[in-house]
């Protein structure tokens, strides 16, 4: 399986509405991000689901480092740059 790429160094933040499903890119390849573009293929890697509990603003993980998948937890913080 490919490592993902780092699409952004800080999370997507974006509204969802309650119960709305989507695909975020866990390879980031897409071109849509942070949901998936089906640019994955080839990779390994596969998008997360991610359905809304409710109306709010997620903060959807850019760096693909998340330990809490589509959700950024901070870890874009400690990634070095190389
Ligand atoms: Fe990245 Fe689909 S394009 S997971
Ligand atoms: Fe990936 Fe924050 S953007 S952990």
């Amino acid at each position: 399986m490919d490592k993902p790429v780092i699409a952004s160094r800080f999370p997507y933040p974006l509204p969802v509405k309650k119960g709305e499903k989507v695909f975020w890119c866990a390879c980031g390849r897409s071109e849509n991000q942070p949901y998936c573009d089906g640019s994955h293929k080839g990779t390994g890697i596969t998008p997360v689901p991610y359905t809304a509990p409710r109306d709010k603003i997620v903060f959807f993980c850019g760096c693909k480092h998340s330990a809490k998948g589509p959700v950024c937890d901070g870890s874009h913080s400690e990634l070095i740059d190389n």
